[in-house]
This record gives structure tokens, C-alpha cells and sequence, in this order.
């Protein structure tokens, strides 16, 4: 089995309303712009119902928080299929689904502008990571921050914690290396072993990764619409 990717810009389009259950549409309701949650969720439907053949209206998902415990909030996942493991990223511009069976997942995709404030370093990165960019600039600088940003926040959704983790503790590898988790310094647990992989989402303002707990190595199909 791989890792399904699907990655698509953020659309306005009425029909897409129509794939998605009434707490999300509701959820959909409450945001000032509601265009990137509906793509990302009609997005998120559809890649399962291919990837299952099962009808994109009929999936129910359910979340539950790593910390609290509650269904309200938290990692999603497909009642009925527990073999099937999923994760949504969404900006402004860009939306990203993943789904596999090889085990929990998270996918995330950063724009270069999430990664243009002074500081960042200190909240995101461990110092051996701030010392790899620090003879990078410009639009290189913001590409490396949200490329390994991307990373860590993968990887802490396919673990479930979130932000719960420092993400400064969750140590990637070089932005110009391919993608791993170096060391993970958290004082929580992680539950196994971690494979992270960069993806091409199709648009040059943006950095995303994918990451999945397993030991195998990843095997990523990566859909552009
Ligand atoms: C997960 C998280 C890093 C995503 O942040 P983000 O960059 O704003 O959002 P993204 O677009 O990349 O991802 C959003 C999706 O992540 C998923 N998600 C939310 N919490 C998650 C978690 N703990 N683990 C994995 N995925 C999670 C949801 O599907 C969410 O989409 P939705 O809100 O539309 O249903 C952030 O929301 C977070 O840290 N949440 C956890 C906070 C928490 O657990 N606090 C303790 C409460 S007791």
C-alpha cells in the first residue's frame, strides 16, 4: 500500500457543499471565509471514496483529541474502516488529503508567508536547526522554514499530539535532505517508529510533507487537480 495524496487550490464552488455532512457544513458556516475548509473536506471525501469505493456523502468521520480524550475535537478518522488512516491540511491557497493503510498519518502544507515573521525560529525550530539556515535569505529562508515546519507539523498530526508538542523538540532533518525525523526531544511519548516524506504540492508558494507511523519505507502517490 501507499500513501494517497491529493493536493488542489483552494476553490469556490457551490457543488462542493453538497459532499459534506451538516457539522461540517455548519462548521463551514461559522468561518469568514468558508472556501478553503469546504475544498479541503470535499477534497479529504473524495480521496477516500476512490481510494475505498465507498459513496463520498456516506463516510462518517470521527475525530478524538490525543489529550483530552474528547470526540469534539482532534485527529479524524473513518468509522467503519479502522484500517484506514487519513489526515487534511488547508490554507487560504492550497488544500491536502492524505489516506493509507500503513498507518496513522498526517499531512500538512505551509504557504511561505506562514513562515515570514521574526521569531520564528525560536517557537518552531531546535537550535542545531536554526544554525543550518542561518546563511539563508529571502524567499530561500522562508522556503527551508516552511519546508521543515511542514515536517513537524506532519508529524505531529500522524502522532496526534499537535501543537500539544513543542514543535521545537521534534528535530527534521536539513531542508535541502530528504525528510526525516532526526530526534524527537518531547517529554511525551511517541508512539513508533516515523517515516516522513517532502511533497510537490504543484505550487511554488508552498511547502508541504506527509508523514505516516510505520517502520516501512513510504511509497507516495501525490493527485495535482
Ligand atoms: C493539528 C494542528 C497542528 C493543525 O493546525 P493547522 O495548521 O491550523 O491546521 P491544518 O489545516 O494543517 O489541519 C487542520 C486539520 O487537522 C486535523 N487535526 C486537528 N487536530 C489534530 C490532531 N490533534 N492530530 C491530527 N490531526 C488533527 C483536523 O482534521 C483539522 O481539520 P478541521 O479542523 O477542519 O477538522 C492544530 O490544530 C493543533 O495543534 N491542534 C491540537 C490542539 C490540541 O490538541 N490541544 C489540546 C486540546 S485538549
Amino acid at each position: 500500500m501507499s500513501v494517497v495524496i491529493r493536493a488542489t487550490q483552494v476553490i469556490d464552488d457551490p457543488r462542493l457543499l453538497d459532499l459534506l455532512d451538516a457539522g461540517e457544513r455548519e462548521r463551514a458556516d461559522r468561518r469568514s471565509d468558508p472556501h478553503p475548509f469546504i475544498t479541503a473536506h470535499a477534497l479529504l471525501r473524495r480521496l477516500v471514496a476512490d481510494e475505498t469505493g465507498v459513496d463520498p456523502r456516506a463516510i462518517v468521520f470521527e475525530k478524538r483529541c490525543a489529550t483530552c480524550g474528547t470526540d469534539r475535537h482532534g485527529k479524524p478518522h473513518v468509522v467503519g474502516m479502522r484500517d484506514v488512516h487519513v489526515s487534511v491540511s488547508y490554507g487560504e491557497r492550497m488544500a491536502v488529503a492524505a489516506v493509507t493503510t500503513m498507518g496513522e498519518v498526517g499531512v500538512d502544507v505551509e504557504d511561505l508567508a506562514s513562515a515570514d515573521f521574526d521569531g520564528f525560529g525560536s517557537v518552531t525550530l531546535h537550535p542545531t536547526e536554526c544554525a543550518q539556515l542561518a546563511d539563508l535569505g529571502g524567499r530561500e529562508l522562508l522556503g527551508a522554514r516552511a519546508q521543515l515546519w511542514s515536517r513537524k507539523e506532519a508529524i505531529l498530526k500522524a502522532t496526534g499530539h499537535g501543537l500539544v508538542v513543542d514543535p521545537s523538540q521534534v528535530v527534521v532533518s536539513a531542508h535541502d535532505a530528504p525528510a526525516e525525523l532526526v530526534e524527537w526531544k518531547a517529554a511525551q511519548h511517541l508512539p513508533g517508529p516515523m517515516r516522513v516524506s517532502d511533497l510537490d504540492v504543484g505550487h511554488s508558494d508552498h511547502r508541504a510533507a506527509v508523514a505516516v507511523l510505520t517502520s516501512s519505507p513510504l511509497a507516495v502517490r501525490t493527485q495535482r487537480g
